[in-house]
């Protein structure tokens, strides 16, 4: 067991000794001194409610703030709720509202308001180190994947793997002539799914294309400054505020000081105003 499991066995020890003193005394004094001509809630009933609103805000506690829960754990719980605490059952299998996909979608949430920052920020450094390697790999990806319908041996094989082959071509493409960068793996993970058309469903177009936002490829006349581009990556505007030249901000772009650092944010920011090569 790791020491936080028995830290949290001993607190769990420790409430539920105090709680069964609680209960013992409370028992023993109806026992002892109750007058017999009156009600227990009468007489009682104040350390009663005590003893239950105890009870109620340690079963609170409990899920509220101790332990970082497993996925697994979580979805339980937001399936099933908790008994003995004021946590209802949000799952359809529990009885409540939501089907697994939006209980799925609820936990995906709750991570992105949950992880400390540090840890939130060691993993999109890791996951950016990840798909550079990804990217200077590309290449030994398309050999295999050539080999692959060259051994193919039914027609489904050999489709699907040219499939393949030419989603690389295409992304090797696109980075024609560029090593790929750290700010282009950057790129690809954070901003992609908003600034390059297909990149959400596996079939990206050139980077920066625009989809949900705005395309990338004229924003060095956007910010002729790119200290004002680095600003607004990193902080964001404001619904209805200005920034660049002639942007207004529908508030819909996330900012992105909590997460990545200056270095990173400035190695995108380079790698976008590289974008403006693929401009016709
Ligand atoms: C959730 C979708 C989303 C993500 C993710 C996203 N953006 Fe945006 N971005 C937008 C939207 C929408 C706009 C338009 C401005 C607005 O509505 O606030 C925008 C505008 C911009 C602009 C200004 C473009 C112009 O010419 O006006 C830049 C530069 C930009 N984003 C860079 C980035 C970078 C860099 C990242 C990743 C670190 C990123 N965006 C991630 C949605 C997104």
């Amino acid at each position: 067991m790791s020491s936080g499991a028995w830290m949290m066995a001993l607190v769990i020890l420790i409430a539920v000794a105090t709680l069964g003193f609680l209960i013992s005394c409370t028992v023993r004094s109806i026992r002892d001194e109750r007058s017999a001509h009156r009600s227990v809630w009468r007489e009682f009933g104040l350390s009663i409610a005590l003893m239950v609103l105890f009870f109620v805000t340690w079963a609170a506690q409990f899920i509220a703030q101790w332990q970082r829960f497993t996925d697994e754990q979580l979805t339980d719980i937001l399936t099933y709720g908790r008994p003995f605490s004021p946590m209802p059952a949000w799952g359809i299998d529990g009885g409540g509202p939501m089907n697994p996909q939006q209980i799925d979608n609820l936990i995906a949430y709750l991570h992105s308001i949950e992880i400390p920052k540090d840890q939130a920020r060691k993993e999109a450094t890791d996951a950016a180190e990840k798909e550079r390697q990804r990217l200077l790999g590309l290449g030994d990806s398309l050999a295999a994947a050539q080999a692959k319908v060259a051994a193919a041996t039914t027609d489904a094989d050999r489709e699907a793997a040219e499939k393949e082959v030419a989603l690389i071509e295409t992304e090797l493409s696109y980075n024609a002539g560029r090593y790929p960068s750290m700010g282009q793996a950057l790129f690809n993970l954070n901003c992609a799914r908003c600034h390059t058309l297909g990149w959400s469903y596996d079939e990206p177009r050139a980077p920066g294309t625009g989809a949900y936002g705005p395309p990338l490829t004229n924003v060095d006349n956007q910010f002729p400054d790119v200290d004002d581009q680095i600003d607004f990556v990193t902080n964001g505007r404001k619904r209805g505020e200005k920034y660049g030249l002639n942007g207004q901000s529908a508030g819909r772009m996330p900012h992105f000081g909590k997460l990545l650092s200056a270095d990173q944010i400035e190695a995108i920011v380079k790698y976008e105003r590289s974008l403006r090569e693929t401009r016709s």
